[in-house]
Order: C-alpha cells, then structure tokens, then sequence
C-alpha cells in the first residue's frame, strides 16, 4: 500500500506483515484461557461455541459472559438442543445478560441452522444472513470457527488499531478508517487466533486507561506510543446525556392456594423493550418517549386502579439511551384474584424466574421491605 493519499499514512508492506507476525507469538504465550476457545494453533473449537460466545459477548464483558456461557452449553450442549428449547426458559436463562433482542434472535437462529442439519454455514456471508448475526459476529464466527479470513472489529480492536495507525478522527465517525486499517494487518493464516489476540491485547495491554505499552509486542510498530500519545487515543465524540425517565413498577402479594406468599408476574410483550422477558408488572414507562411503542405491560387495566399501594422507594437503572427511575408501589391481592395474561410466581423463588436486572433489583428492593 501507498502511504501517500490516504489520510491516516499508513505503514508500507513490510511492517504491515510485521504486525500479525510479532502478535501471534505473543498470543501463543498470553491467550487467555476461556471456555469457549482452544488453545492457540490447536484444531478450531465447535461452531456452536464460538457463535453462541460472540453473541454473549457483544456488549458485555468476558467476566459477565463466562458462568452465562457455561450455564447454556451445560443445558444445551448443541445447536439442536437450543433449537428444541422453550423460548421462555432460553428468555429467562440469559436474564441480567441485557439486550434481550439477542436471547430472541439466539433461538430464531439456532433454529434456522438445525433446520439446515445442524452445521453452521462457514463463510462470512452466508453466517451474516443468519438471524441476529451483524457484521462483526459473522467476520468473528467465520475466523475462529472456520479459520477463514476475515476483518474482526470489536472495540478492543478499535482502540488497539486507533493507537497503532494514530487515528485521530473521533470514534464513532473514524469506524470505516479502523476497519480498513485492520484489513491491511489481517492475515491469511490464523485468522481466528489474530482476531482473538488483538481483543486480548486490547484487553489485557492496550487498556484504556494506563496502556502498558512497554510489555507490548506491537510497541515498534505503533504511531501512537512513538508519538507518546497512546493513552490520548482513540478519541471519542462526546456523548449526549441521557435522559432520566420515570416508572412505576408493582409487587403485588397473596396467599397462594398452599399457603405460600405469591408475586404477580407477566410475560412481556415479544417485541419492544425486555420483549419476552418475565417481569414485574408495569405502567408502560418503556413506551415513553423511546418510540418503540410497547403497550403498557401488566396493569393497566382497571382491576388494580382502586388498590390500596404502598410506596416501596425507588431503583435506578441505566439502559442505552435512557436512564431509568422506577418507583416500586407494594399491593396485596385477595387469593382469588383474576390474573389474566399472567401468573403466581413462589415468592422464595423468585430468584428462579429470570427477571431482568430492572426488575430484580426492583424485587430485591420488594423483599427487604418487610
Ligand atoms: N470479545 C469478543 N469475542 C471475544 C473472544 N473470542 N475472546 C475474547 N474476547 C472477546
């Protein structure tokens, strides 16, 4: 590649080689032991293990992914497994996950690749038309699990690759720079064992706060520390704050038929916010003002509009574009209450039913209030 012309003056040819061959020692001796990856240069893991862990991790942390991941492949250890499972058990067994669209799309897809005989398609488009696989899980599945060339862009390889090339253009604008940059770096071999070295550097040396560059295996070929700005890098542009929104949630009581204390539990919508989730009922508050137009969920009829709540204080909880205030009111119902769309739930086993981080700390809350 010409250095000249391209607005980022990227390295020549022979330093561009130099990166995945300083990398790929160092992952050899550093990769992090995880339990959906073989070890470097071994035969690649199963298909359904990579795919499944990509899903997890987008978005959240290798910390919170690992007892997820070892929790679904113990209950089900193959793609048809999933396939055949319950929507609502999958829905409650990736609860406090977040981004429930992706539980949703994780059957719909598991079901599509049984349906074609249960093996993964192996190249990065045919994966990407799979549901729920965006860009980066079909480039991600198609190297690790297929060992097939690909360009791997999660945000350990944003911030690895913006130090490297001294990008300076704010993120997120500066993504199509990033992705062409990291082109140029991606090798034909070791697809899979790069793409997981760059996220482990970036995890465990090219931090975002303190890089600790002198243990760095790429520290000859990167623009940023030369420049002594590594830590300056990548630039992000300033967030907007989010709005705090209000809502009411409801912990309602009874005696159950066997004497144990009951909660009033509802199904949410399948689509809209926590779609498909359990839940604490609601007055609606996801419906307001985030325009995805879920209805009310759970009380907005008239049988509880005259019941005598209590004021239970209040949880705070951040979602992407809003932060969340939910006021907790406490009822209690006669045994006989009529629950449409909804269910009597153990009250000692509330922990069991998958409520979403939202509403467990909201039950949490509930139960340490008597
Ligand atoms: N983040 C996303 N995918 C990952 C992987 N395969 N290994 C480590 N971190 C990751």
């Amino acid at each position: 590649m010409q250095a000249s012309g391209h607005p980022h003056d990227f390295p020549t040819e022979p330093a561009l080689a130099a990166i995945p061959d300083a990398l790929l020692p160092w992952y050899d001796a550093h990769a992090r032991r995880l339990p959906w990856r073989s070890p470097p240069g071994t035969p690649a893991p199963d298909p359904y293990r990579v795919w499944l862990s990509e899903v997890m991790l987008q978005q959240t942390t290798v910390a919170a992914v690992t007892a997820y991941f070892e929790k679904f492949t113990r209950t089900w250890p193959t793609v048809e497994a999933l396939a055949a499972a319950d929507d609502a058990d999958v829905m409650a067994a990736w609860a406090g996950l977040g981004y429930y669209a992706r539980a949703r799309n994780l059957v719909a897809c598991a079901r599509a690749v049984a349906a074609r005989g249960g093996a993964f398609p192996d190249t990065e488009d045919a994966l990407r038309a799979l549901p729920g696989l965006g860009a980066y899980t079909a480039a991600a599945v198609a190297a690790i699990a297929f060992g097939r060339r690909a360009v791997v862009v999660d945000a350990n390889v944003e911030r690895v690759v913006s130090r490297l090339f001294a990008i300076d253009a704010p993120l997120p604008g500066s993504r199509p720079a990033i992705r062409q940059a990291t082109d140029t770096i991606t090798p034909e071999a070791r697809a899979g064992d790069f793409a997981q070295a760059m996220m482990d550097l970036g995890a465990t040396i090219c931090t975002v706060k303190a890089p600790r560059c002198l243990l760095c295996p790429l520290r000859p070929h990167c623009r940023a520390e030369a420049e002594g700005r590594a830590a300056d890098l990548p630039v992000k542009a300033a967030k907007k704050a989010k709005p705090v929104r209000q809502g009411r949630t409801f912990w309602i009581e009874r005696t159950g038929p066997d004497g144990e204390a009951q909660v009033l539990l509802v199904t949410r919508p399948g689509s809209g916010m926590l779609g498909g989730m359990r839940a604490l009922p609601d007055d609606g508050w996801s419906a307001r003002g985030d325009g995805d137009g879920s209805p009310p969920t759970g009380l907005a009829n008239a049988d509880w509009a005259d019941a005598d709540w209590r004021a239970g204080g209040m949880v705070r909880h951040g979602f992407t574009h809003f932060d969340l205030e939910l006021h907790l009111l406490l009822g209690t119902a006669q045994p006989d209450a009529n629950v449409r769309h909804a269910e009597w739930w153990p009250r000692a086993r509330i922990d069991d039913a998958g409520l979403p981080t939202v509403f467990a700390k909201a039950a949490r809350l509930a139960m340490a209030s008597d």
